[in-house]
């Protein structure tokens, strides 16, 4: 297995071992996890991939989550990215709720910090393109953290932020989280840092879904939250994915934010991303809010 890195530092690209070999095989499963905890985001090039490979590759790092209530897939390991409309085969209008997720995806964000738990990790695969836009482009909250000066990480070590899905989705159009969404995804708090248990290095943790920092005002909170996402994402920083039909991305959500690019609304677009629950080896049990903070 060689790596080759990519973009700003955070990137890297595995040659050599296939995602049916991360399946089956022990070793090789151990070195790509090594490479998972020190790079934040795995690009696997050209795979033949199919759902049953998707689920036996991410099942290796954790437990699945199961879709939930906001994501097309729900109740299975699968959450669905698509313009497709599945009964009929065509695409659906820009007014649609699946392109208005899409545009919400195209905010700054990490999967899955408004759920209890939260996820260790996402693995996305392409499988129909566009053939301009639709890349996904990635920056690293750990680079932001270790950028920071010592004082805003003192300040921040010890802090705790509120996330609510329909926080994000109210951005895009007030009623795009349904009633039946917001009941199933409540607002959630957690640590502002996820130490990594493996290397210890930090991570901001924070995303579009973040509306709150406890003992802020909310106006104020909202202020540093937007800097810090500036800061992580500020140009040179970013490592924009150009796909190809049959590229798989595994990203930790942990330490990097993400977003997707647009693309025309004429041109099919199909993904699918399997979600790896955080555990307590993956420094979740910090990341609970202590009594008296929240
Ligand atoms: C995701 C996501 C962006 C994209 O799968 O979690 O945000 O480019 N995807 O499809
Ligand atoms: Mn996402």
């Amino acid at each position: 297995m060689e790596l080759k890195r990519l973009g700003p530092g955070f990137v890297a690209e595995v040659r050599g071992a296939g995602l049916v070999d991360v399946a089956r095989d022990n070793a090789i499963y151990r070195l790509v996890r090594a490479a998972f905890e020190e790079h934040s985001v795995l690009v696997f090039r050209d795979r033949k991939i199919t759902d049953e490979l998707q689920v036996a590759f991410s099942r290796r790092f954790g437990p699945l989550e199961t879709a939930k209530a906001a994501s097309l897939g729900e109740g299975t390991p699968f959450s669905i990215l698509t313009n497709i409309d599945r009964a009929t085969g065509t695409l659906v209008p820009p007014d649609h709720k699946e392109a208005l997720r899409a545009r919400a995806n195209q905010l700054w964000h990490t999967d899955s910090c408004f759920k209890v738990p939260p996820a260790l990790a996402s693995v996305l695969s392409a499988r129909v393109i566009p053939r301009t836009g639709g890349e996904t482009e990635f920056a690293s909250l750990r680079g932001a953290w270790e950028r920071l000066a010592g004082p805003m990480q003192a300040r921040l070590a010890n802090a705790y932020a509120w996330h609510d899905y329909a926080h994000s989705r109210g951005k895009i159009a007030p009623h795009l989280a349904s009633d039946r969404e917001k009941t199933a995804l409540p607002p959630v708090c957690w640590r502002i840092r996820w130490r990594n248990p493996v290397n210890g290095r930090d991570a901001l943790y924070i995303a579009s879904h973040t509306y709150a920092i406890e003992g802020m005002r909310r106006d104020e909170a909202q202020a540093l939250l937007g800097d810090l996402i500036g800061h992580a994402t500020a140009r040179g920083q970013t490592y924009l994915h150009r796909w190809q039909a049959g590229d798989v991305i595994m990203w930790d959500n942990r330490a990097v934010l993400h977003r997707g690019r647009p693309w025309p609304d004429n041109e099919p677009r199909h993904m699918v991303r399997t979600t790896i629950t955080a555990t307590d080896a993956d420094g979740l049990a910090e990341m609970w809010p202590v009594q008296g903070a929240a």
